[in-house]
């Protein structure tokens, strides 16, 4: 087993004893930290900055540098495969995602490649197996893929939306296509996240970020079990350590018994959800992630240390609970807050773990 300075994330996804509540933030690397948008700027945009390991190693490490965070997450995209299968990915000035080559029909999914990890993603393996180097050891690094409903919305959508018109059409019309397209997609995740975790990824997260916007019957059939494939397909032990699997699914609160039925280690909690309510469904199961709303970090130190241990006494005593965000940080945050943020986490969560 190679030595790990603070594994505390690690032990609280797998409920076992911590010394204090650990502490990351999605979307830690970006650019509410000034060093962040100095990096890109020298990679030049977005993609560029993803394709050179030692810059993403350098925004990866940014944030941990300066606030006492207990997990990197490997600074990438989830659009990566996407871009990877040839769908032309670009993301404007400005805007959001852009594909050249949207999926609208059965013959651009049959012409789909599924890529593979170490050609065309080679190079987030490579940022992978640089950062792990640079970690020396001292916190542990996730890795991450989108789900693979979250996945087609951007691919039959062209980029982001906020009515999913597209990929709804698709869902209703031909389901059929939908499912060979999540299908195929599964299929990529799951040897995407397996060749991070031989790359050196200590656990890793599925994001779902669009599955809240599904009925809730179509939530099971097109996106859960999807990322029940991936937990099931996935390398559950590397270099002698158990590797944690986190499932979120934003807007996805009333289904976490389903969740927790994947065989998942946690699931990740958007600001909806109450957590206490949370750890009496599904606590036996599984840890928890969260969930503080990420605005709270437009407040005064006083409001995001009452919100922290709010959180904190919701959760209650023991293991099992890793702090975070509901979702990402705001790119307009003052760089004093997450500070009070995890120094306030670490201060209050050790009366719960005597
Ligand atoms: O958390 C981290 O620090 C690791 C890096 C990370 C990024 N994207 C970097 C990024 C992670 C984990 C993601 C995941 C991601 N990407 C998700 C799922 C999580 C979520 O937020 O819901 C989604 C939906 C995407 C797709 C995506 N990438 C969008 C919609 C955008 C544009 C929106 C924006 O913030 O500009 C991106 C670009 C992106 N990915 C940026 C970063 C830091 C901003 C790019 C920039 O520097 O301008």
């Amino acid at each position: 087993m190679t030595s790990l300075k603070n594994d505390r994330y690690l032990n609280a996804l797998l409920r076992k004893p911590v010394d204090m509540t650990p502490v990351w933030m999605m979307r830690q690397a970006g650019r509410y930290l000034p060093e962040y948008k100095a990096t890109r700027a020298e990679a030049g945009d977005f993609m560029s900055l993803c394709r050179n390991a030692d810059l993403a190693c350098e925004v990866t490490l940014q944030p941990l540098r300066r606030y006492a965070l207990d997990a990197a997450i490997l600074f990438s995209d989830i659009l990566t495969i996407p871009d990877a299968m040839g769908l032309g990915l670009s993301f404007g000035a400005g805007e959001g995602p852009k594909f050249a080559r949207p999926i609208e029909c059965q013959a651009d999914i049959d012409n789909l490649p599924i890529p593979d990890p170490e050609q065309e993603l080679q190079y987030v393996m490579n940022a992978v197996r640089t950062i792990r180097r640079e970690l020396k050891g001292e916190v542990p690094l996730i890795g991450f893929s989108g789900s693979p409903w979250t996945l087609a919305t951007y691919m039959v959508e062209g980029g982001s939306s906020k009515a999913f018109t597209k990929i709804k059409k698709m869902l209703y019309a031909e389901p059929h296509l939908l499912h060979a397209l999540l299908d195929k997609l599964a299929e990529s995740v799951i040897l995407y996240l397996n060749a991070q975790i031989k790359a050196g990824a200590q656990a890793v997260m599925v994001f779902d970020t669009w599955g809240g916007v599904l009925a809730h019957r179509d939530y099971r059939e097109f996106s859960l079990r999807y990322m029940h494939k991936i937990v099931d397909g996935l390398i559950r032990e590397n270099e002698g350590r158990q590797v944690p699997v986190t499932l979120f699914t934003k807007g996805g609160g009333l289904w976490l018994e389903a969740i927790a039925e994947t065989g998942c280690d946690a699931i990740g909690l958007d600001w909806t959800v109450d957590i206490a309510d949370a750890r009496r469904r599904v606590g036996h199961k599984v840890a928890l992630q969260g969930n503080m709303d990420p605005s709270v970090l437009y407040a005064d130190p006083a409001r995001i240390e009452q919100e922290v241990q709010q959180i904190l006494a919701d959760f209650g005593a023991g293991s099992g609970h890793v702090f975070n965000l509901g979702h990402g940080i705001h790119q307009d945050v003052p760089t004093e807050s997450p500070k009070v943020l995890v120094d306030a986490i670490h201060r209050f969560s050790q009366a719960y773990h005597q």
